[in-house]
């Protein structure tokens, strides 16, 4: 029995890591990538597809796929547009267009 309860909460932790969403497994806070978002990355998308410029991420040829990718291409446009960001803001922006747009699975 002495081992049963030292084995059952890390079972626990396991079986709650199993049902945690996309969105908990990303590091980033999704509330502050949706600030950094509409002041560094809108207005480009913006002039290319008009409207709120999410059409970028919803174009049917869109390149974003996987989360990996989707962590690739936003540090690709961040140093080439915005590269005083921190990581940790890096992290804000996967969560935010994650949540809001792409909703891609996150490998556990
Ligand atoms: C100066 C213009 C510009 C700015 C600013 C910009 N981007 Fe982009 N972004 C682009 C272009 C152009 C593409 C399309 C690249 C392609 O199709 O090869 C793109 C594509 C993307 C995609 C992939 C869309 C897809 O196809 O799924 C993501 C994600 C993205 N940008 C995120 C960001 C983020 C986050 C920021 C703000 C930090 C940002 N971008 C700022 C020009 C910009």
């Amino acid at each position: 029995m002495k081992l049963a309860k030292q084995i059952l909460p890390g079972l626990w932790l396991i079986l709650l890591a199993g049902t945690a969403s996309a969105d908990e497994l990303l590091a980033g806070n999704p509330e502050s990538g949706q600030q950094l978002h509409a002041q560094y990355c809108t207005s480009c998308h913006t002039q290319q597809f008009g409207g709120d410029g999410s059409g970028m991420y919803s174009r049917p040829d869109r390149r974003v796929n996987s989360i990996e990718a989707l962590m690739g291409q936003v540090a690709f446009c961040v140093k080439n547009t915005a590269p005083q960001l921190t990581s940790a803001q890096v992290d804000d922006l996967v969560s935010y267009l994650n949540q809001q747009h792409y909703h891609l699975e996150v490998a556990k």
